[in-house]
């Protein structure tokens, strides 16, 4: 039997389009394996959101020469963003010739046809073109868990903030028909599937492409509707797309998880102009103030790019003084990476590595003082967790979260894995919550 590995890098977005990717390999009759070293096909899912996520690819492809030399059978596939940026794509075509198969984040569906059509020629094949704005329906996907699942509501953005490099990768914003995913859902639901995340760059903006009158907010309180379902989760939002509706939302819909991820990216609002994030810092407060007033014990999390061009020291003090005021449950926070073909990469007043640096430990020592206090907050409070699986560490501490999406290790058997358990909170520290069923 053929063996075939896939290494993931990025988003949720990735991780799910590597789940499509399976279940296609395995309808071709190849099995996982974790071991590069005896797979007859290996796949990297790039990510292309910042310089290091391209360079962890680049290491990788380049210590696969050696094996390929070994194994001239061997086929070795990269797709994802990187694959979509021509500069990328001509950095892997011209350094790393041992790749035998590049395909886009649109031609996902194609890949049996890619393998056949190298196995016959031996040339490398390249296929990143959109041919169509058609979304395939047919891949199903091999999921990594058996209760939870990741479920794509569109694709793509259009919203070009000046230093992001996705809407030139992923393309322009398309939506899934609402049908499509109300079935998608409703098969989980039978096969047992109790959570469910909603995937797309800016979820909020569900519906525009679409033919009917239908947004974010009808698709949630259609899935809200399907018996066995008990967590909504959704993937990622924009700010200026927050509308009052959804606020309204959360008050009513019961499965909709009390958690919402709303990257902020600067608290100036000199630099959130030059992002082209097209709302203000005092926009952003608002939006939360109205979401708290709905659902108080909301957790709210975000991202945070330190070092964007032109960012002075009184613009970060604005980054941190809004981390203070929101108090962020927690912060996903990156160094600005410069991505060529964007806006920003072209600014002047480019911020050096060090100044860089110290604001980033800046921000996180007070994100995490706040993440410690909200989690410690949580101390002899209850929660229900679903359960998620077994600790990697310690085989009788199982792992789960709440609602809000705090991790929590707790002690028990394994039949609760996929189980919402009621849990109160003993301990807790900054990335973790400790409890005990009760
Ligand atoms: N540099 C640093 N961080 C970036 N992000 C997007 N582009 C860049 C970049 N060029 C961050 C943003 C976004 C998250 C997914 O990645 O914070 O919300
Ligand atoms: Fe990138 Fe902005 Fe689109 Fe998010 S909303 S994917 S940061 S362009």
């Amino acid at each position: 039997m053929k063996k075939y590995t896939i290494q993931t890098y990025g988003c949720q977005m990735n991780e799910h389009d590597s789940e499509k990717i399976a279940w296609m390999l395995e309808q071709m009759g190849y099995v996982f394996t974790n071991n590069k070293e005896s797979s007859d096909l290996i796949i990297y899912n790039t990510c292309a959101i910042r310089q290091t996520a391209e360079d962890k690819v680049y290491g990788q492809l380049g210590s696969l020469k050696e094996l390929k030399r070994n194994n001239p059978d061997l086929i070795i596939c990269v797709c994802g963003c990187m694959t979509q940026i021509e500069r990328s794509r001509n950095i892997i075509n011209s350094k790393y010739k041992h790749v035998d198969i590049i395909f886009g984040t649109n031609n996902i569906h194609k890949l049996p046809q890619l393998i056949m059509a190298h196995e016959q020629t031996g040339d490398m094949i390249i296929d990143v073109i959109e041919e169509s704005r058609e979304i395939n329906e047919n891949i199903k996907s091999n999921r990594t868990h058996q209760h939870k699942a990741y479920v794509n509501i569109m694709y793509g953005c259009n919203n070009y903030c000046s230093y992001c490099i996705v809407p030139y990768a992923r393309g322009q914003e398309k939506s899934r028909e609402p049908e499509n995913i109300i079935q998608e859902i409703n098969k989980l639901s039978a096969s047992g599937y109790r959570e469910i995340t909603l995937l797309g760059q800016n979820v909020n903006s569900y519906g525009k492409t679409l033919q009917q009158n239908y947004n974010f907010v009808d698709l949630l309180k259609d899935i809200n509707t399907i018996e066995g379902i008990d967590r909504i989760r959704f993937m990622t939002s924009h700010p200026k797309d927050i509308s009052d509706e959804l606020i309204e939302a959360y008050g009513e819909l019961d499965k909709l998880c009390n958690h919402l991820h709303l990257p902020i990216q600067s608290g100036s609002n000199k630099v959130l102009r030059n992002m082209n994030r097209k709302y203000t810092r005092e926009e952003y407060l608002n939006k939360i103030r109205k979401i708290r007033k709905v659902v108080p014990d909301i957790s709210i999390t975000t991202d945070i790019i330190v070092g964007f061009p032109g960012e002075s020291e009184k613009d970060f003090r604005d980054t941190l003084n809004l981390v203070e005021e929101v108090k962020f449950d927690s912060a996903y926070t990156f160094l600005y990476s410069i991505r060529s073909g964007t806006p920003a990469s072209k600014m002047k007043d480019q911020i050096d590595y060090t100044t860089k640096h110290n604001r980033f430990q800046k921000l996180l020592n007070t994100l995490n003082r706040i993440s410690l206090d909200k989690n410690q907050s949580l101390i002899n409070k209850d929660k229900k967790v679903l359960i998620d699986g077994i600790s990697k560490n310690d085989s009788k501490i199982l792992i789960g979260r709440t609602e809000s999406s705090k991790l929590v290790h707790l002690k028990g058997k394994k039949d609760l894995i996929g189980k919402i358990v009621n849990v109160r909170i003993n301990d807790a520290n900054t990335f973790t919550l400790k409890g005990q069923q009760i």
